[in-house]
């Protein structure tokens, strides 16, 4: 299908397993993880922040939105975060590709599941998966220099500097990755 996902992809997308984790599209009985992470003061300090869990609880849909691009993971057989790839906004372009909408990785992952490797390993197989799709096309993530969980994470994966930038009232990182340039 075409839109706002990573592009003409198989929708909805196979699940992806990895060694400790199960990529899919949300599911009814993932609302509660959404609120919490919506709702998380941890999670939302570099994102906008924390949103009012009644508001939440309100405006969730009973079904999580899916969207393509957009994977719930899942340790034990319970939701701990999100991982997404989703076409850029054109309004926000970049120079990587300055005339299409790049695919962005965005993560969000519940406080509890921090510092266990999960986030890299979720991240790692979405790229791998848009990679198989769109060969060679590059990916690219921003996020605040001051998290440095985020910033770990995207020097991890393979990300590397493009600019630096200041936006929201905070320097932000912009980092591009390509599947040619990846370490396998
Ligand atoms: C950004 C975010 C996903 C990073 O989560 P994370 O758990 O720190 O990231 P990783 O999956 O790379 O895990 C790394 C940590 O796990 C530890 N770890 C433990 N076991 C591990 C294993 N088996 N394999 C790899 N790492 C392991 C690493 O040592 C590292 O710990 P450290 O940071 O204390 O050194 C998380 O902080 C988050 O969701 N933040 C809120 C959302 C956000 O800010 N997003 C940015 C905008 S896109």
């Amino acid at each position: 299908m075409t839109g706002p996902g990573p592009g003409p992809v198989a929708w909805p997308p196979a699940p992806i397993r990895t060694e400790r984790l199960v990529l899919r599209e949300p599911e009814a009985r993932d609302r509660a993880a959404f609120v919490e992470l919506f709702a998380s003061p941890e999670a939302g300090a570099y994102t906008g922040g924390p949103r009012p869990r009644d508001e939440l609880e309100r405006a969730l849909p009973e079904t999580p939105a899916r969207r393509p691009g957009l994977f719930v993971v899942e340790l034990d057989g319970a939701m701990i975060g999100t991982v997404e790839l989703n076409r850029r906004d054109p309004e926000h372009r970049s120079h990587v590709r300055p005339d299409a909408g790049e695919a962005e990785l965005g993560y969000l992952f519940l406080p509890q599941a921090w510092g266990h490797g999960y986030a890299a390993e979720a991240c790692a197989a979405a790229l791998g998966r848009f990679a198989d799709a769109f060969p060679g096309e590059p990916v690219v993530l921003c996020t605040q220099t001051a998290n440095d969980r985020s910033m770990r994470l995207a020097a991890k994966l393979g990300f590397t500097e493009v600019q630096r930038f200041e936006e929201w009232g905070a320097e932000q990182w912009f980092g591009a990755w390509s599947s040619l340039t990846r370490s396998r």
